[in-house]
C-alpha cells in the first residue's frame, strides 16, 4: 500500500525513509536548505545540510519540481502545530529529480489569478489543498452512498448515455448517428425512464451515480454535465423514499463531517414555502419571513394598492428589524433594482419610529398604521419593505430580496445545515416560453388526484424536493405505474395519443405488462458536495468543470471538427 508522507510522526524518529513528492516551497537559509515536500496527503519538512550529498541538488530545486528524497527522520527543533508532520523533519542525504517544472502561471501558495487562468491550468489548480479537499469530499460522498445503499439491498445498475431524445424539461445535447444518417441520440438529462423500466423488470431497488447532461443556462450551482445519486424503489410510498433518503444523507454526513444529523428532517408544503419564504427552496438558517399585509390596505386611498386589490393581487412586506436608520435612499434604490429583475413594479418602504416615514408614509393613516404595527409586531427603527401586485411576482421578488438581505446583513449562520423537505408540489407550471402548461417535476409523476387534472393551476403532484441551506439538493416523486393514468397525464400536458406513443411508447407499453408501484429520487452530487465543502461555486467541486458559457478552458471543448468527420455523419453546417 502507498504510504502517505504525512503518515510519519515522532514514532518514526530514527528511521530512514524515501519520500516522493513536489517541492511546495524551498528556503535557502545560507547553510541549511529547507524544503516543504508535498504529496496528496500534505506537507513534510526536509532539511538538507551542506555536508549532505544532496546539497547541490537541493540548491538547484525550484517550486513544483518532482523529487525522490531519502533521509533520516529526526525530531524538529521547533514544532509546527499547523502541520500533521509538524513535530519531525527528514534529514536528507540523497535527492533524485524525477521531473523539473517551468515557472508556474500562478503561485499555488497564494492564488490571486483569475478563475479563467486557473481553469486553463486546471491540473495546477487541482494541486492546491482547497480544490483537492473538495475532490476528496466528493469521493467520500460517493463511497458512503455506495456503502449505505448496498446495505439497504439496492443494486447499482448502469443505464445508457446514448439515448432517445424525449424533449420534456431542459434542452437535450444531441449526438449524430453515423450509421443511421439523419438520426440523433440524445445524452440523458437523467436516467428517469430507464430506472422506471428497471422497476418494471423487477429489480425493486436500483441506484446509480449517474452522469446527466442538460443544455440549459448555467449558474453558480448548475453545470451542463453533472452527477446524480439516482435511486428508484418498488412497492413504496413517499414516506419510504423520504426515510431512505434521510438515512443516506445521515450516513454521508457521518462519513464526511463526522456529524450526526437529527432525523427526521422538517417538512413544509410547497404552498407554505412560497407563502412564507417566496421560494420552493427556502434557506431556513435565518428568519425574515414574508408577511401578507393586504388586509391593512382594504380601504386605502393609495391608488396603486387599491388597483392591486381590485385585481386580486396581494401586498406583502419584509420587516428588517432595527435597521431603518442604517438604510439610505440609495440602499433602497439598489434593493428596488433587485426586485425589478423579478418583475416587481416597485419597492415601497416605510420606516417606523412611533410614526411612519418613507415612500408611502403619506398613505398610512392612523388606522392603517395601527393595523400594520399589530400585524408586523413593529418596534422603533424597523424597516418595512413592500411589494404589491400579482401573487407569484410579489412572493418571488420578496423571496429574492429576503436572501439578499440575509447575506448583506449577515443573518445566516454558516455553521448550520438546515434540511427541509418540500412536499405537495403543483402538478403543472405555466411555461411563458412554450405558452403552455408543462410538468412541474416530470410527466411520469403521479398526480395527487387523477380526477383533478383539469384545474391546472391547483392540481397537486406526489412530488418532493429535499432542500439544504437554500439549495435544492434533490427531488423525486411517486411515479405513475398504470397506463391509463399515464395517458391521461400526457393528454393533460397536450400530447396527442400518437405523440405520446411516439415519444414514450416503450414506457407506456411496459406499464401494460405488470409494472409495480414505484417511486424514487435523485440527489445532485455536486450541490451536496458544494455545501459540504463550504463553497458556493459548483466548479470548485468538479475536477474538470465547464465555464458558464459551457466550455472547458483546459481542453478547449467544444471545438470545430474536420469536414471529413462531418461528411461521415452526413452533416452540413449552416
Ligand atoms: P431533477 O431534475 O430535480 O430530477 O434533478 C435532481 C437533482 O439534480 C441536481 N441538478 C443539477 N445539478 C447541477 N447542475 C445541473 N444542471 C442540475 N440539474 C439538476 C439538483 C436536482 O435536485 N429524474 C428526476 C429525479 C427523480 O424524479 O427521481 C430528476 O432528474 O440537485
Amino acid at each position: 500500500m502507498k504510504v502517505n508522507n504525512t503518515d510519519f510522526n515522532k514514532k518514526n524518529i530514527g528511521q530512514t525513509v524515501t519520500l516522493n513528492g513536489w517541492v511546495s516551497k524551498k528556503r535557502d537559509l545560507g547553510g541549511l536548505v529547507f524544503i516543504d515536500l508535498r504529496d496528496r496527503s500534505g506537507l513534510i519538512q526536509l532539511v538538507v545540510k551542506p555536508e549532505s550529498n544532496a546539497y547541490n541538488t537541493a540548491l538547484s530545486l525550484k517550486n513544483e519540481y518532482v523529487i525522490k528524497a531519502t533521509g533520516l527522520i529526526m525530531l524538529r527543533e521547533k514544532a509546527n502545530p499547523k502541520l500533521k508532520t509538524g513535530e519531525i523533519e527528514v534529514n536528507i542525504n540523497d535527492i533524485e529529480i524525477l521531473n523539473e517544472a517551468k515557472e508556474l502561471p500562478f503561485d499555488l501558495n497564494n492564488v490571486t489569478a483569475l478563475e479563467d487562468t486557473r481553469l486553463k491550468y486546471r491540473y495546477l489548480d487541482l494541486r492546491r489543498d482547497e480544490l483537492k479537499n473538495n475532490i476528496i469530499t466528493k469521493h467520500l460522498v460517493m463511497q458512503s452512498t455506495r456503502e449505505y445503499l448496498n446495505s439497504q439491498n439496492f443494486l447499482e445498475i448502469e443505464t445508457p448515455i446514448l439515448c432517445k431524445s424525449t424533449p420534456e424539461g431542459a434542452r437535450d445535447y444531441l449526438v449524430p448517428s453515423r450509421v443511421n444518417k439523419g438520426s440523433f441520440y440524445a445524452l440523458p438529462q437523467s436516467p428517469q425512464l430507464f430506472k422506471q423500466i428497471l422497476m418494471a423488470s423487477g429489480f425493486e431497488r436500483y441506484y446509480q451515480i449517474a452522469r446527466c447532461f442538460r443544455d440549459e443556462d448555467l449558474r453558480a450551482d448548475r453545470q451542463p454535465e453533472f452527477t446524480q445519486i439516482d435511486l428508484e424503489m418498488s412497492f413504496v410510498n413517499e414516506e419510504d423514499v423520504i426515510n431512505l433518503t434521510e438515512g443516506l444523507l445521515a450516513s454521508i454526513f457521518k462519513k464526511t463531517k463526522n456529524m450526526d444529523l437529527q432525523l427526521p428532517f422538517k417538512r413544509m408544503t410547497y404552498e407554505e414555502a412560497m407563502e412564507i419564504y417566496g421560494s420552493d427552496k427556502p434557506d431556513t438558517r435565518f428568519e425574515l419571513k414574508i408577511n401578507d399585509i393586504t388586509k391593512a390596505f382594504l380601504n386605502t386611498d393609495f391608488s396603486v394598492f387599491k388597483n392591486v386589490i381590485a385585481n386580486n393581487g396581494i401586498i406583502n412586506a419584509l420587516v428588517v428589524k432595527n435597521e431603518a436608520l442604517n438604510f439610505s435612499r440609495k440602499d433602497i434604490d439598489n434593493l428596488t433594482e433587485l426586485v425589478k429583475t423579478y418583475k416587481a413594479s416597485a419597492l415601497a418602504f416605510l420606516k417606523y419610529n412611533g410614526e411612519y416615514t418613507g415612500s408611502i408614509a403619506k398613505f398610512i393613516d392612523e388606522k392603517t398604521g395601527n393595523l400594520l404595527k399589530e400585524m408586523l409586531h413593529l418596534e422603533n427603527n424597523d424597516l418595512i419593505l413592500i411589494t404589491a401586485g400579482d401573487k407569484k411576482i410579489v412572493k418571488t421578488s420578496l423571496g429574492a430580496l429576503r436572501l439578499r438581505l440575509g447575506k448583506d446583513l449577515k443573518l445566516i449562520n454558516k455553521d448550520k445545515f438546515n434540511f427541509l423537505w418540500i412536499t405537495d408540489f403543483p402538478m403543472f407550471e405555466y411555461s411563458e416560453e412554450e405558452g403552455r402548461y408543462i410538468s412541474c417535476h416530470h410527466p411520469f409523476t403521479q398526480p395527487s388526484d387523477i380526477n383533478a387534472l383539469d384545474d391546472k393551476e391547483h392540481a397537486l403532484a406526489r412530488a418532493y424536493d429535499i432542500v439544504l441551506n437554500g439549495y435544492e439538493i434533490g427531488g423525486g416523486s411517486i411515479r405513475i405505474h398504470k397506463p391509463d393514468m399515464q395517458e391521461k397525464v400526457l393528454a393533460a400536458l397536450g400530447f396527442t395519443k400518437e405523440e405520446a406513443y411516439n415519444k414514450f411508447g416503450f414506457l407506456l407499453d411496459a406499464l401494460t405488462y405488470g409494472t409495480p408501484p414505484h417511486g424514487g429520487l435523485a440527489l445532485g452530487l455536486e450541490r451536496l458536495t458544494m455545501i459540504l465543502s463550504g463553497t458556493d461555486n459548483i466548479r470548485d467541486v468538479i475536477a474538470f468543470p465547464k465555464t458558464t458559457s459551457a466550455s472547458c478552458l483546459m481542453t478547449e471543448a467544444p471545438n470545430e471538427v474536420s469536414s471529413k468527420q462531418l461528411d461521415e455523419l452526413n452533416i452540413k453546417l449552416k
